[in-house]
């Protein structure tokens, strides 16, 4: 788990205007509410004051009201109204503040950039709108879905899991694969593109027919064998990008946002683009039920990996050419390592019980004076 990238934090409905709402990723508690104007904010979610859950108060106007002693915070993180002062002496502390984190809202999805970079130097938020292979979704025939599901698997296995080119024959029986093929099956070799943040390949597999009919929304699917080019990538630790050509024209493009809730649970957010599956043929459930159910086929098997948490060498396991993907994610892994921005997950287990940390905001870079120290992060190089 890392500091300073962009994390998917809840869907756009679980924030109503009037409540705040509670979310808990990389081990820490946010709050997620939206002001007046309707804009969403993410703080940390830790009172300044003695430690009440902003979250578990209520909205006062554009600020989040603490339940302990009605404290009241902006959307920047800074306490506005302290009800003990009395109303004509509100001579607030500038130590008050609490960590409130930027946000972007889209597509059904918000996410936080859970960290202190100023805004040039953070690495780009994947989204459909700004990805790396340069797709342009502003036709109409693109439409997209949002779910989310939960896993009790490591998010850097999962993420292993959403750019492996060779799991699909011996995973995914409903796409048609099913191991049996091995007189003619192989990974050929591919190429990876390499961006600043993430790498990504596009393969061309010589696929079976579909053999269920959720596999690709009923009609849509392919009924003979034939090439499907397809391919994946990651952006930062966590976020994934996979896209399926079923055809020359039928794309099916998936935006994964892997966020750790802790070392060994995940909540994955996925927002499908496609543009092949008009309102008469799927409604968004079909497509969430078509999405979800090959999510299972790969949760029952991330679940059961040993070790839950990625080796950090290449030696206790044993990479095959088809694994060059991940390879490279894990050597994008040590990049960040190297500058220091693991967070130091044990360190914070043996001060659970006395000790609050949060991840550091981007106001930590310019002003001083924060009631809870930094969250403990793994000396770089
Ligand atoms: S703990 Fe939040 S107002 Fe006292
Ligand atoms: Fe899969």
């Amino acid at each position: 788990m890392y500091i300073n990238f962009w994390y998917a934090m809840a869907e756009t409905a679980d924030v109503p205007s009037d409540k705040p709402h509670r979310v808990t990723f990389l081990k820490q508690n946010f709050v997620l509410f939206r002001d007046e104007d309707g804009n969403a904010h993410c703080l940390h979610d830790v009172c300044s004051h003695r430690g009440g859950a902003l979250s578990k108060g209520k909205m006062n106007g554009s600020h989040v009201e603490c339940p302990y002693h009605g404290w009241q915070f902006d959307g920047n993180g800074d306490c506005k109204y302290i009800p003990s002062l009395g109303k004509d002496n509100q001579k607030i502390p500038a130590r008050t503040k609490v960590d409130s984190y930027p946000v972007h809202e889209e597509h059904g999805v918000i996410w936080a950039f859970l960290g202190d970079l100023p805004e040039d130097e953070r690495p780009p938020l994947l989204r459909p709108h700004n990805n790396p292979n340069g797709i342009d979704y502003s036709g109409d025939e693109w439409r997209w879905v949002t779910q989310t599901w939960p896993l009790k698997s490591n998010y850097e296995r999962n993420v292993e899991n959403g750019i492996d080119p060779a799991h699909n024959e011996f995973v995914h029986e409903r796409h048609g694969f099913s191991g049996a093929r091995l007189d003619t099956y192989k990974v050929q070799e591919y190429d990876l593109t390499d961006h600043d943040w993430g790498a990504g390949f596009m393969l061309t597999f010589q696929a079976p027919p579909s053999t269920h009919e959720t596999a690709h929304a009923g009609e849509t699917s392919r009924t003979e064998e034939g090439d499907l080019e397809a391919g994946a990538g990651h952006s930062g630790p966590n976020n994934v990008w996979t896209y399926i050509h079923m055809t020359t024209t039928n794309f099916m493009h998936q935006y994964l946002y892997e966020t750790p809730i802790d070392d060994y649970n995940t909540k994955a957010f996925n927002v499908s683009m496609s543009n092949f599956l008009p309102e008469d043929v799927a409604d968004d459930d079909d497509i969430r039920d078509m999405n979800g159910a090959i999510a299972e086929d790969d949760v029952v098997v991330l679940e059961e990996i040993q070790p839950p948490l990625t080796p950090d060498n290449m030696t206790s396991e044993v990479m095959m050419p088809a694994d060059k993907m991940i390879v490279s994610y894990r050597k994008m892994l040590k990049q960040w390592d190297a500058k220091g921005w693991r967070i130091d997950s044990a360190e914070i287990d043996r001060h659970k019980h006395n000790k609050i940390f949060a991840i550091p905001s981007p106001r930590r870079r310019t002003e001083k004076g924060w009631v809870f120290d930094p969250v403990p992060l793994i000396a770089g190089e």
